[in-house]
Parts: C-alpha cells; sequence; structure tokens
C-alpha cells in the first residue's frame, strides 16, 4: 500500500520533470560540467555509493519548483564520475512520517548489503506537534526502484533531552560485526554527533557521543559524515566532516582524530576547513572502484533561504543549485587534509594554452582563456624572484564587473570579493594562504558558467563560490600593482561540456 502512494508519487514528479525539462534546459546560466538538477531545485549530496559497477548519486530534491520544498530524493547513474545519467526519483514523501510539506525525505547515506542497496534518511514531517526528525530506511534489490521499510522509523527518536526538531542526517558504514550510523543531534543548545550501532541495519542501539561542540563549533551539525583515512605513510586516522550551524562563515568543517569502537568516542585533535568560499555545504564522501575517498558538497549555502535574502536569480530560469566538483581527500603526513580536484576532470581538457616564465611589472595581464566563460587555470608563481606585495585574479570580467582573487604574499592572505560580480551575488570569503617554503605558490581554478572553484597548496586551502555571470563576462586578468610578479607557468585549458 505505502510502496504503492511512493510510486505514484515519483511517476507524477517524473511527468512534471518530462513537463518543464526542454524549457529549463535552455537556461543561460547553467552549468556546463557541473552535475545539477533537470528542473528544479537540488540540496544536499545524499547517499553516493559504488553499487553493481556504476556511482549512485541520491540528492535532497525538489521537483516541482526552484526553491526548497517538500523533500524527494533525485537519482542519477554514472560510469566515469563526469558524466551522469539522470534515473527516476528514488524517494518521494508518502508515509505519516515523511508527508509534509516542510518536510518530506531528508539527507541521509546508502549502504550496500546482501547485494542489496540499503538507503537511510531523515524522515520529516509534522502532525501537529512540532516537527519531528527521525531516522527512516528503504531498499532495493537493483540500485533503481526503492521500497520503504514496514517499520520504519528505524530510530523513531534521539535519547532523552536532546532535540526531537534537530535529529538528522544519518551516515552509515560497517566496521567488524557491526553496522554504525552518525546522526546530528542538538542538546542544551549545543552540537553533537551521535553514534548508533546495529547487527542488521534495521535495530538500532544508541552508542555514545562520538564528538561535540561545546560552543566553540556550533548548535548543529548538518550532513555529518565520518570514515578512517590513511596518509602514504598508512598511518591510520580518522575524520568527521559537517556543516556547522552558529559558526557564521564556516560551513564545512573536519576534524581528524582517533576512533576508539570499544567506547564509541571520536578523540579529535585538528580542526580544519574543508572549503573558504561562500558557496560549498554539505558535503559527503564515498570510496570509489579505485579506492579513493571522494568528496562532493552543495553549491551553495542557506543563505539562498527566503527569509534570508532572495531566492537567487535561477530560479526565473526554472531551477536552483549544483553540486562542486568532485575532490578527493587525502591526509598529508603533517596531519592536514587536502582536497585536490578528481583526476579523471583532466579528461574534459581541450586546446591547451601556455605561458612560461612570465614576468609581470605593475601591469593588468589578459590570461588567454580560450572563451573565458569555461576553462581550467593552473599557475605556479615564483615567490622568490617576486618583489609584488600582492597580485589579484579578476575573473569573469566585463567592462564593469568582476569577480577579484587577492593574493596578498606580505600578509599571507587569500580573499575573494563578489560583491561587484554580477549584480546580484554579495560577499567576501577570506584564509590565510600557505606559502610553499617561501619558494612556490601553486594556484588552480576551474570557472563554469555560474561558478568559480579555486585551490591553492594542492587542495589544502579552498574557495568555491557561484557568480552568476553573463556572457559578455568573458576577460580573466592577472592584475600587478605594486612591483614584479615572476610566473613560472600559467596553464589554461577550455573544459568539455556534458550538456
Ligand atoms: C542541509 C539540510 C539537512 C537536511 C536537508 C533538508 O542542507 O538542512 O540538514 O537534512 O538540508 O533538505
Amino acid at each position: 500500500m505505502s510502496t504503492e502512494l511512493m510510486l505514484e508519487r515519483i511517476q507524477h514528479a517524473q511527468n512534471v520533470i518530462e513537463d518543464n525539462r526542454d524549457v529549463v534546459q535552455k537556461g543561460a546560466m547553467r552549468q556546463k560540467y557541473h552535475f545539477m538538477p533537470e528542473v528544479g531545485w537540488l540540496n544536499d549530496p545524499n547517499g553516493l555509493i559504488y553499487f553493481r559497477g556504476k556511482y549512485h548519486f541520491f540528492y535532497q530534491y525538489n521537483p516541482y519548483d526552484s526553491f526548497w520544498g517538500a523533500m524527494h530524493w533525485g537519482h542519477a547513474v554514472s560510469d566515469d564520475l563526469l558524466n551522469w545519467t539522470y534515473l527516476p526519483l528514488a524517494l518521494a514523501p508518502s508515509e505519516d512520517y515523511d508527508d509534509h510539506p516542510q518536510g518530506g525525505c531528508f539527507s541521509g547515506s546508502a549502504i550496500e548489503h546482501e547485494d542489496k542497496l540499503y538507503l537511510f534518511y531523515t524522515s520529516a514531517a509534522n502532525v501537529g506537534n512540532g516537527v519531528v526528525q527521525n531516522q527512516s530506511m528503504a531498499y532495493s534489490e537493483d540500485g533503481i526502484h526503492f521500497q520503504k521499510y514496514d517499520n520504519n522509523p528505524v530510530i523513531a527518536c534521539p535519547p532523552a533531552e536532546y532535540e526531537q526538531a534537530d535529529f538528522r542526517d544519518p551516515k552509515v558504514w560497517k566496521h567488524g560485526d557491526f553496522f554504525y550510523m552518525v546522526v546530528s543531534g542538538k542538546k542544551n543548545g549545543f552540537a553533537k554527533a551521535l553514534l548508533y550501532r546495529s547487527e542488521n541495519l534495521k535495530d538500532w542501539e544508541f552508542f555514545n557521543v562520538l564528538a561535540e561542540s561545546r560552543g566553540e563549533l556550533g548548535y548543529m551539525w548538518e550532513c555529518p559524515d565520518f570514515f578512517p583515512i590513511q596518509n602514504n605513510e598508512g598511518k591510520e586516522k580518522y575524520v568527521l566532516t559537517f556543516s556547522p550551524m552558529g559558526v557564521a562563515e564556516r560551513t564545512s568543517v573536519y576534524l581528524i582524530g582517533e576512533m576508539n569502537y570499544n567506547t564509541g568516542k571520536f578523540n579529535y585533535t585538528t580542526v580544519g576547513t574543508i572549503d573558504w568560499g561562500m558557496d560549498y555545504y554539505a558535503p559527503q564522501s564515498f570510496l570509489d572502484a579505485k579506492g579513493r575517498r571522494i568528496m562532493v558538497a552543495w553549491a551553495n549555502e542557506w543563505q539562498w533561504m527566503p527569509w534570508w535574502q532572495d531566492w537567487g536569480p535561477t530560479y526565473q530560469e526554472g531551477w536552483c543549485g549544483s553540486f562542486n566538483l568532485l575532490r578527493e581527500v587525502r591526509l598529508d603526513k603533517d596531519n592536514r587534509l587536502a582536497f585536490p580536484p578528481i583526476k579523471d576532470l583532466e579528461n574534459l581538457r581541450s586546446a591547451e594554452q601556455q605561458i612560461k616564465d612570465l614576468l609581470l611589472t605593475d601591469e593588468i595581464f589578459l590570461i588567454p582563456t580560450n572563451d573565458g566563460t569555461i576553462f581550467e587555470l593552473q599557475m605556479t608563481i615564483d615567490l622568490k624572484k617576486t618583489t609584488a606585495k600582492q597580485f589579484k585574479l579578476k575573473l569573469r570580467c566585463n567592462e564593469t564587473l568582476e569577480t577579484v582573487v587577492t593574493f596578498d604574499l606580505a600578509e599571507q592572505m587569500l580573499q575573494v570579493n563578489r560583491d561587484n560580480s554580477d549584480n546580484w551575488s554579495k560577499g567576501i570569503s577570506k584564509s590565510s594562504l600557505l606559502l610553499q617554503d617561501d619558494e612556490k605558490l601553486d594556484v588552480r581554478l576551474f570557472v563554469d558558467q555560474s561558478s568559480v572553484e579555486i585551490f591553492t597548496d594542492q587542495g589544502k586551502t579552498n574557495h568555491s563560490l557561484n557568480v552568476f555571470a553573463d556572457n559578455t563576462q568573458n576577460k580573466n586578468y592577472l592584475v600587478v600593482e605594486d612591483g614584479q610578479l615572476f610566473v613560472h607557468e600559467i596553464t589554461s585549458w577550455k573544459l568539455a561540456t556534458n550538456v
């Protein structure tokens, strides 16, 4: 019975997608090589998994509007992590516990067990006594058609004194004889990562508070993820990532430490930021077929919510939201994480343009970037031969608009300013800038129709942001105002589009 209602809702949503697809696909601001919704609104990546030879990508999805609403799970598959094929939606709200305009099938994760694919998600509803969030399960034989478990929710309420309205985003994994689940919870105004365990994926017991904020890391950790990682000397650590609420601009945090499976406690020693930019939220990771840990995030942030600012300009085109580029997660021997874009992206490159040993003195240099709107750029600055205290990259410029990336070598700061990017976006993101051995600075950046992603220090310091530039904004400059800049190498490529 309940399966029927979900199937009906999925079919209805598919019809709406079908009816709107052709018009929405024409939108001028649509991304060219980033994954995005066919029509409508998308937020967090969910349930990423390599299952039976294909990559499955699920996501928070509202097919009915280009803003947030009752949450469905969108679904796409890929063979190469670059090109994605949309499949019918995996989950739709259909039960008392998840059928609500302000609720639905919230974020979660996937796990394979006995050749079946299991999805764990937060079922969110309000049956008159306030918002109730709890954890539910769905499963599939073929990885395409899902059925909700009859005894949902599998975790009906958080431990005593925790808030029922802030109990969400289960990430499930297996270790030894047990399945484990980390879920975000809130108690006394502080964020807690709650650890559950189970022997059969159906019956879950609360184990311990895996890690928590005492105020310094906010009041709620959305979309926690937890995984082991080894550095290249084979030393294993554990990593907890989440998007904290209540910590101003920090939208994606990682903690590195040791996991004790006897007590269920994670003792962390390192706190870092995955991305300092304005549009990197709710990252989730998975293992690919080669054993790489890959991470992807929603290229947005809740600033977009109407009670905050605006719907964002793309809603006029019938869509909103895309995912950041997939990144690999690596642990270096200094116990820091790096998030370089996956190597597979090199397969998109063509039309290489390279300049070597470029000396710029107080000048504005037009960088060759093919059409200037869809490209990758890599550059190495020789710091020994550079006297300028700072230099800038001005991206997606026309006569009046520009996105300004300032590399302050004297103060060792990196700043991205989009106050004058597109007559809509606002904000400045800032981080420190690592100058490797005071000898060189590596910069890599990806520009798509509506986004800029900047990686420095081999992916350890990153800024991702949306820029809704039109195609008159197709000039990209290197600007040196107070001395000499020695560019050892600057290379750009056109990137293949998959739309
Ligand atoms: C994060 C989030 C999650 C929630 C989902 C709802 O962006 O708020 O905590 O499960 O979005 O769509």
